[in-house]
């Protein structure tokens, strides 16, 4: 397993994903255990892009609980339904959201949080198993190139479940 990312940080968002990709099989490959590999995954995304929040839910039942993260403390618990990450969990689609505070229902872990991206994770039965949400201090961060990018880390997230 790679000890350090190589990411040059002067590249575009797009160059980054492309560099961090295969640093992210890389770091998963040969670890079985699901949480290892997703709270790598998180880290690394963070360190990469410098996202205020990073982490994944876990479908618990009737509710999403919270699972690996970095960045501030976070809701632990949240409805089907409810928020961007409910809304992901219960239409199977990806949120991208440029400005929190127009998105009626969303829920506010923290603050500083302006704009965020949920992408569901689906387990091998074709239910949504987790949700990937990303939270960033900045309006309108996330675009078609990060739901691009990113759907390609929930397919790595998928093969392991
Ligand atoms: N904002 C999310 C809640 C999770 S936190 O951002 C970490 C939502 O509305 O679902």
């Amino acid at each position: 397993m790679a000890e350090n990312l190589i990411i040059n940080q002067a590249a575009s968002r797009g160059e980054k994903y492309r560099d961090l990709l295969p640093q992210l099989k890389a770091l998963v490959s040969g670890e079985p255990d699901l949480i290892a590999n997703v709270a790598n995954i998180v880290a690394a995304i963070r360190e990469t892009f410098g996202f205020l929040w990073v982490g994944v839910y876990f479908v618990k039942g009737d509710q999403l609980v919270l699972g690996p993260f970095q960045g501030p403390i976070a809701c632990t618990r949240i409805a089907y339904g409810k928020g961007v990450c409910g809304r992901s969990w219960s239409e199977k689609k990806v949120f991208v959201v440029e400005d929190v505070d127009r998105f009626p229902g969303h829920i506010a872990c923290s603050s500083s949080s302006r704009s965020e991206i949920v992408l569901p994770v689906l387990g091998k039965d074709g239910n949504v198993a987790m949700v990937l949400d990303i939270d960033s201090e900045h309006l309108a961060d996330f675009s078609s190139v990060d739901e691009q990018f990113l759907t390609q880390v929930t397919e790595l997230i998928e093969s392991m479940i």
